[in-house]
């Protein structure tokens, strides 16, 4: 048999267990290797089932972000699914018709598809609260998480627990509030567990195809100059490129003409209080706002450096 990195680390963890081990912490980077491993062994498993959809095949996210005017409504809408919004390969079989009006009407009319929304009910591995969005619909500005955990389910908002705080300190580090960018999450439900109490886990490749279509469209209605992808969930499922986060930040990506900027979580900055990470995920956010044209001060630009 020939050893792969997988077996090896299957192997590896087979003999914790034969010691009695029943934790071992991860770095976020492991974290990211085992992600992809995950979505690399599904998309190949989906790849090779006969009933496995054709689409999607993924996921295997000189102005400030301030209000901007809203765009007149048009007396006669265009076709509401956006069929440019998907990249080719990644087409969900469910279209979703947005109606006439208002940014307003339009993301209520998500908000109320998504509560109900079938491809993720079907699954019965998601819970039933929806958690859609928050912020300001008005911006340029998109930040997008992976799935609301205990305190979003609780409060219905997206990023209220510590993580949301983390988030908060690193908007206000930009001169920005959370009522200046809109924040959403690429899954609408927290994801369940045996036994859940505040315990969260990640969705899976299959819970995060049944949600991307609303997503996409909420980006389609809010028309964001830029996104910034928060974690490899988020990354990987807007953008359906396989890659740990550290291989897919310092750059900017491109969905479909929008500039995406993916970055750590801010829950791997409250697990690693290392100012090189810090540091790491600033320069995503100095680059962010540099490209959209954002004042940066001498003083933002020093934040986390090595200290001579
Ligand atoms: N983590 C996320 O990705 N989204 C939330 O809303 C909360 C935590």
């Amino acid at each position: 048999m020939t050893s792969t990195p997988n077996s090896l680390f299957r192997h590896y963890l087979d003999s914790l267990i034969q010691r009695g081990t029943t934790r071992a912490s991860l770095t976020e980077e492991a974290r990211d290797v085992l992600r992809t491993w995950y979505v690399t062994a599904k998309k190949g498993s989906r790849a090779h089932s006969p009933s496995s959809p054709s689409s999607p095949s993924s996921p295997s996210s000189p102005s400030s972000p301030s209000p901007r005017p809203e765009p007149q409504p048009t007396k006669t809408p265009p076709p509401s699914t956006n069929p440019e919004l998907f990249p080719e390969e990644r087409k969900p079989s469910s279209s979703i018709t947005l109606p006439e009006g208002t940014m307003e009407d339009k993301l209520q009319y998500l908000r109320d598809l998504a509560q109900n929304w079938k491809p993720a009910r079907d699954l019965n591995s998601l819970r039933d609260t929806m958690v859609f969005a928050t912020g300001n619909p008005h911006t340029q500005l998109m930040l997008i998480g992976e799935a609301p955990g205990y305190y979003e389910e609780v409060q219905r908002e997206p990023f209220v627990g510590r993580a949301g705080e983390k988030l908060n300190q690193i908007l206000k580090a930009m001169g920005l509030s959370r009522d200046m960018v809109y924040i959403s999450n690429i899954v609408k439900f927290r994801p369940s567990l045996p036994n859940q109490r505040t315990n969260n886990r990640a969705p899976t490749p299959e819970e995060i195809e049944a949600c991307l279509p609303i997503i996409m469209h909420e980006i389609q209605v809010i028309q964001p100059k830029m996104i910034i992808a928060l974690g490899g969930t988020a990354a990987v499922g807007l953008l359906g490129e396989q890659g740990s986060v550290s291989s897919m930040r310092g750059r900017f990506h491109d969905l479909n003409g929008i500039p995406v900027r993916v970055t750590y979580h801010p829950s791997y900055l409250l697990r690693s209080d290392n100012p090189r990470e810090k540091r790491k995920v600033w320069e995503d956010m100095l680059a962010v706002m540099e490209r959209m044209g954002m004042p940066v001060s001498e003083k933002q630009r020093g934040y986390f450096l090595p200290r001579e």
